[in-house]
């Protein structure tokens, strides 16, 4: 959702937060802003648009000299993105300023009280009566510290943020503090850096501390970093940890976007999935989540998938595979519909909640609610150290480095290779296959990452695809088995980025209603691989074919029936099926990129989306 930087220390400020904010654009782009404090005042500069309209803007109207500066990129919630509404927020007094993620649900109450007590509010935002709160408490007692006062008004807040609060009467210090939102502290040589995430400051300092939950940090110039616990005032030790990203993995390295950076890096980032847990040759998966909790998995009565998007896709696509293969019967569900729904729930239950951000407020919800009635939750996260991570029980970690492009790719690949993995080391266990097919099963999946580089070959005949469907207004894809949740991956990819109408669905659903749809006008794209029912898929793209819908064919290399009935064909590489997955989305990706490119909509930074949904 929102982003927030914050800096502390002997430099410029300004061109640490302004980058800074820059890295963590992909939370949100709708708005931008900073404080700097310049040794006597306060200087606050916020504008909509995105974080190189502020520079404009910052470079017109503020001098940008100062060694403390907190920043903002926003996502609205509450109140439209405009000037006003933007962070950082002022308290009454123009003392206190704040920038925050996340969403304080109670504001509307304490806003009416604070009116009572002559506050007055110039923006929508509840983040605005969370500092005037604060300047409140600080009112109330004047010998209270700045963090006492954030901690009894964080008290007094229902709801989730990630904030970092400063005051310019105590410039040698900002206060941050964590619920429900991301919060990383670089810790350097008389400098400190506070972020949504690390990348901000990767250039400074390798050394961070991950705030936990309920958790806040007073960060003091020539002091040690105190953290506290919000609820009780208790010290906590704080953990500081070496960061092992480098900066390379966050920048495009010569791609034009991250999201053709990030497809194709899927070989790479596949091989990183595997390293260290598939020894093929000697017919091994090693992965400790699974060997150290294998009774749980073997004794359970079923796998409970809890994702959203593209994750929840990439669920689907483990659910035909742990139950081909393992024979564990798997429900996957939407985590927003699942932690609302008063779910049978028992303590013989698997939740595996897949998330790339590992942030996702609707999934930690869930998860928190499967925990509570005793359910085992099992983690497949991208971010390492994120909040999904840490709740769960045991996990397993997609390595897929950082995916900045809004739209996810390569952190589908990977969660699905983790699955594939845990299914295959799973039916091993249960003897629900042989060892010689577990042995041919993983010499299979070793050879992916070269399939995959294969399969984006394709790059330059899906642009010339993309350059005929464009301007279509809508769009069909349809898959089957293991490529039913590829179609709707597919159709997702395109809406994101496109802004284009699309649908999946399962083939043989196609005469159910959809078909009804179909004209001349309707490109429908078919994920035909020879072995996943492919005679059946055929008969499916014959009856677009007798109704003039426009035939994109995703088929195995040599196919010659679709050839003949298509409008084109992109191929992919031979492989199992229940592995087709992992090459029949490079080419809708690559699809969805080429078509959003050619529209000139901003294929990193869609609009409306963030990468990190930290709110419900
Ligand atoms: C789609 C996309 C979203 C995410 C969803 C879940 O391209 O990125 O649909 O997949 O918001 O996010 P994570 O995986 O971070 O929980």
């Amino acid at each position: 959702m929102c982003g927030i930087v914050g800096y502390i220390g002997y430099r410029e400020a300004y061109p640490i937060v302004i980058n800074g904010l820059k890295r963590l654009e992909y939370r949100g782009y709708d708005s931008a802003g900073i404080a700097i404090y310049d040794g006597n005042d306060l200087k606050v500069c916020k504008t909509k648009g995105k974080v190189s309209d502020l520079e404009t803007r910052v470079e017109k109207e503020i001098l940008t000299k100062g060694t403390v500066a907190i920043g903002h990129t926003r996502w609205a919630t509450h109140g439209v993105p405009n000037d006003i509404n933007s962070h950082p927020h002022y308290s009454n007094s123009g003392n206190l300023v704040i920038i925050h993620n996340g969403i304080i649900e109670n504001y509307e109450s304490l806003k009416k009280e604070l009116i009572t007590r002559g506050y007055s509010f110039k923006s929508d935002t509840d983040t605005e009566v969370l500092i005037n709160l604060i300047e409140d408490v600080m009112k109330k007692e004047h010998t209270l510290k700045l963090g006492k006062a954030v901690q009894i008004a964080l008290n007094q807040v229902i709801g989730a943020y990630a904030i970092a609060v400063f005051d310019k009467n105590k410039p040698d210090e900002i206060v941050a503090a964590r619920l429900g939102s991301p919060l990383a502290i670089g810790v350097g040589k008389n400098e400190f850096f506070i972020a949504s995430d690390a990348s901000p400051f990767l250039e400074f300092t390798k050394n961070a501390i991950y705030l936990e939950d309920e958790e806040m940090a007073i960060i003091r110039l020539g002091k040690q970093i105190k953290v506290r616990k919000i609820k009780d005032d208790s010290m906590v030790a704080p953990y500081v940890q070496e960061l092992q990203l480098n900066l390379e993995q966050i920048e495009k390295g010569g791609y034009e976007h991250f999201m053709l950076k990030e497809i194709y890096e899927q070989p790479n980032a596949i091989l990183d999935t595997f390293r260290g847990r598939l020894l093929a040759k000697e017919a091994i998966i090693k992965m400790a989540g699974i060997e150290d909790n294998m009774k749980k998995f073997l004794n359970a009565d079923r796998i409970i998938i809890v994702a959203c998007g593209t994750s929840w896709h990439a669920g689907l696509v483990s659910e035909y595979i742990f139950e081909d293969l393992a024979r564990i019967p798997v429900e996957v569900e939407y985590a927003s519909e699942f932690r609302y729904r008063n779910p049978i729930i028992t303590e013989k239950d698997i939740v595996i909640a897949i998330s790339q951000s590992g942030e996702t407020a609707d999934t930690l919800a869930a998860i928190k609610l499967a925990k509570s009635k005793g359910a085992f939750v099992f983690g497949v996260c991208n971010v390492v150290g994120s909040s999904i991570a840490r709740e769960s029980d045991a996990g397993a970690y997609t390595h897929a480095g950082p995916e900045i492009g809004v739209a996810s790719t390569k952190a589908f690949t990977t969660q699905i290779t983790v699955l594939t993995l845990m299914a295959l080391r799973l039916a091993r266990a249960k003897g629900t296959i042989s060892s010689s097919d577990f042995r041919h099963h993983l010499i299979e999946l070793e050879l992916i990452p070269d399939k995959v580089k294969k399969a984006l070959e394709s790059d330059a005949y899906v642009n010339s695809v993309a350059d005929i469907y464009k301007d279509a207004k809508n769009c069909l894809y349809l898959g089957r088995g293991f490529n039913f949740p590829v179609a709707l991956e597919g159709a997702l990819k395109l809406k994101e980025i496109s802004y284009i109408h699309a649908e999946g669905y399962p083939a043989a659903e196609m005469k159910h209603g959809p078909i009804a749809l179909i004209d001349e006008q309707m490109p429908v794209i078919v994920i035909a691989t020879k072995k996943g029912h492919y005679e059946k898929v055929v008969s499916n793209i014959q009856e677009i074919k007798s109704r003039k819908g426009k035939i994109i064919g995703i088929v195995t290399e040599g196919d010659e029936s679709v050839k003949n009935l298509a409008d084109h064909v992109i191929e992919v590489p031979e492989s199992s099926e229940f592995l087709t997955p992992l090459l029949t989305t490079i080419p809708l990706q690559l699809l969805s990129y080429h078509i959003a490119v050619k529209l000139g909509k901003n294929v990193d930074q869609p609009r409306n989306l963030a990468k990190s949904v930290t709110v419900e």
